[in-house]
Parts: C-alpha cells; structure tokens; sequence
C-alpha cells in the first residue's frame, strides 16, 4: 500500500471512530440555569464530528469588569452560585462591551487590555473582559468549538440579569470576539433580541464556513454586524483560520484579506537551519505563519479605536473584487486597484464610527506594512475628506 492510500485509510478509520464515539455517548447534556445542549444536526453530523461541550466548571468562564472609574484595576463578577456585581462601577445607562477571544488564547492576553483601554479612551462603557482560557487551551479544535455553546450560555446569563438587574438595554451592547470568540458573541446574540452591535474580527472559518446560520456568526444576529477579514484563504490546502464569505452588514477585506504585510509564508532555508542550529524548528514558523495574519485583525481593531488622527478607509468592492473575494481570491484581488471615486456610499472608515456611515457591503482597506498600519487623514484625496467631514460633523469649512 502506498503512502496516500495508507493516509486515507488511518484518516477514516479515524474518522468513523470518532463518529461512533459521538454516537454511543450521550445525545445531549443539561446544565444548570446555562441550558441544555445536544450533539444533534446541526451542531453536530457526520460533516461537522464535534462532540458535547465540557462542563461548565472545567471551562470556568470568568468575567473582568473594567470602566472609567476603575480602568485598570479588575474587578471580578461572582457568577455563581448567583451572579453578584455588589461595589462594582457597572452603570446600565452606558453601553456595555464584551471582549472574547479565540482557541488558544486566555482572558489575560495583552491584546485584550490594549483594546479594552482603547476602547474606554473613546467611549465611557462597561468593558467586561471573558476569560474562558480553561476551554480554550485545549488541543483539540473541534472540543474548543463546542465548548463555546458554554461560553456563550454564561454571557447570555450575565446579560440577562444585566438587562433585568441593572437596566442595561440590548441596543447598547456591543460583542466583539476575535475567531471563535466572534461566533460565541453570535451565538449570544441569537438568544437575546436586539443586540446593537457585533464587530467579528477574523471568525474562525473551519467546522464554521458552509454549516448553517444557527452555528456560526450572520447578519441576522443582531442590528448591526461588521467584520474584518485578514486571513481569509481556504483551511485547506492554505491553512487559511478566518472565514471566507461575507457574513456581515459591513465586510472588511484588509489588504485584499488574503494575508497580511509582513506574515511570510514558511520558508525555510538552509540559513535558518544553520544559524538556529539544534533550536530550528519549522513546525514554529508554520504556526507562526497562520496565527499572524489571523492575530492581525487584533491590531488592526485596536489601531482603528486609538488613534484619531489616522483611519482605515474601506472602499467598496465591485463586482469583480467581490467574487474574487468569494473565491478566496485575495491575491488575485490585488491585482484590481481601488476605484477612483469615493463617496459617502462608497467609502466606510473602520472603528467606532463605521456604524453611522450608510454605506453597505464588502469593502476594501489597504494598510501601511507596519505599525500603525492605520493611514493618515491627510493622505486622503480632498473631495473625499470633504465629503466624509460633512456627512460626520455637519460643517462646511474642510478646505
Ligand atoms: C488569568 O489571570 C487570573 C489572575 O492571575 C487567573 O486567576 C486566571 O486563572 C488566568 N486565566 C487563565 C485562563 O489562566
Ligand atoms: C497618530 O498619533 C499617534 C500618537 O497618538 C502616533 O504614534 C502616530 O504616529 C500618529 N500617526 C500618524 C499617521 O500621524
């Protein structure tokens, strides 16, 4: 037998143990006022082998309350056994955020507070940190993929009382996660109606992309969905992490959102084996070139709410660009120049303020190839600043 066949053969009998597994264990789980959750179509199938999430106490989701009065120090949610916000700065009259993050990643990430400090600069809010760290670092892939069913159940439960409790109002709650972190606030945002905003930053694409609307992130979810794509290519064979198709109201595509300036594909030349010697490793720079462009989103989101006097300007996609970006195309879609006119329904600055614009859509951002990646206002053509600066501040005097 030769390798491939060889190959097939362990990666089905692989396969059909894991289904069988699936099926001889239990159908569903409940848990606690958090709900139940079942292994049937269409979280689970013979196309999606992803198994019950675990437990709650072996995820042990937690939350970090941060706002202007307090926005450096934690503060703690006690969740359980009943939620407890006693002596915490939470005010329900301003807008409430939450930060999640993705697969092998925790709550303590320093891309979490730079953003969350970005964010509270801008805007006077309610940051809650997630931190489900314990279900994230788990190797396997499609266990992390369920465990966010939990995670997602444990926000749905804090904004509940949060609604109930604190007057919080749903329009005022703004999801962002970055992978599986951007289906989880999907997820949240499913079960409780209203939710203003989702920003997904590069949604995780695989045992996601071409299963349906109820197990990843959509436009449905909530009023308004945006999303930033930096490393949209297929999983297979490019080991592509984000997701392809625009599933948002607003749809970034950074530098075509094939890959990004500065993440090199692998190359491993006798150089590098030299001059690592016994340290060379090439798995690591294999990892190191799919987790850049994914991560890049991060900074990009982080920049977009930091700096004012730069900004990232979307311009939409034609016809061409977006079924080139459909077909995963982004470095064919490079090849395509942004068009020359922009208008107040052609371009869209991403960041806070890319909900106020009415432009809908696909759109196209080019960045500098290191930071900030954001592009100066100045280096924006005239007419364009002029009518961006109209349509935001209602004044005349641009020139
Ligand atoms: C994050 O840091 C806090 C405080 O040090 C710690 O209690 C928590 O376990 C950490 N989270 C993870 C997932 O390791
Ligand atoms: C914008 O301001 C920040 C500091 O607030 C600075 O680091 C950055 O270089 C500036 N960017 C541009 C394009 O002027």
């Amino acid at each position: 037998m030769d390798f491939s066949k060889r190959y097939i053969l362990v990666f089905c009998v692989s396969f059909l143990v894991k289904i069988s597994v699936i099926q001889s264990e239990k159908e569903s789980v409940c848990y606690d006022e958090l709900g139940c959750f079942s292994v049937e179509e269409p979280w689970s199938g013979p196309l999606r082998p992803v198994p019950l999430p675990a437990e709650p106490q072996v995820i042990q989701t937690r939350f970090y309350l941060y706002t202007r009065k307090r926005p450096t120090k934690r503060y703690y949610v006690k969740t359980w056994p009943g939620i407890d916000m006693k002596h915490s700065s939470y005010d329900g009259s301003k807008g409430t955020v939450f930060l999640i993050h993705g697969f092998m990643s925790t709550g303590n990430d320093t891309w979490m507070e730079d953003m969350k400090n970005a964010y509270l600069n801008n805007v006077d809010a309610n940051v809650f940190i997630v931190d489900w760290g314990n279900g994230a670092s788990d190797g396997e892939y499609n266990q992390v993929c369920a465990n966010i069913r939990v995670v997602a159940a444990e926000i749905i439960r804090l904004t509940t009382y949060l609604i109930q409790k604190e007057r919080a109002a749903p329009v005022r709650f703004h999801m962002i996660g970055h992978s599986l972190g951007a289906h989880t606030a999907g997820y949240v945002a499913k079960s409780i109606s209203g939710i203003g905003r989702i920003t997904g930053l590069d949604p995780a694409q695989p045992l996601f992309e071409g299963y349906k609307k109820v197990v990843q992130l959509d436009a449905d979810d909530a009023l308004f969905v945006e999303v930033i794509h930096t490393d949209a290519k297929p999983t297979v064979p490019l080991l592509g992490a984000g997701i392809l198709r625009a599933v948002g109201h607003v749809d970034f595509y950074v530098n075509g959102g094939w890959s990004q300036p500065g993440c090199q594909v692998p190359v491993i030349s006798l150089q590098k084996i030299v001059s690592r010697g016994i340290s060379f490793n090439p798995v690591e720079d294999i990892v190191d070139s799919v987790v850049c462009p994914h991560n890049r989103a991060l900074e990009y989101y982080t920049e977009a709410l930091a700096y004012s006097n730069c900004t990232f300007w979307g311009r939409k996609t034609g016809f061409i660009k977006s079924a080139v970006s459909i077909l995963s195309l982004g470095w064919l879609s490079r090849a395509f120049n942004y068009p020359s006119d922009c208008s107040i329904t052609t371009c869209i600055p991403l960041g806070l303020k890319t909900i106020d614009f009415p432009a809908r859509g696909s759109f196209e951002i080019a960045t500098y190839t290191s930071p900030p990646y954001c592009i100066s206002e100045k280096k924006v053509d005239a007419k364009m600043a002029h009518e961006l600066s109209l349509y935001l501040y209602n004044t005349a005097d641009v020139d």
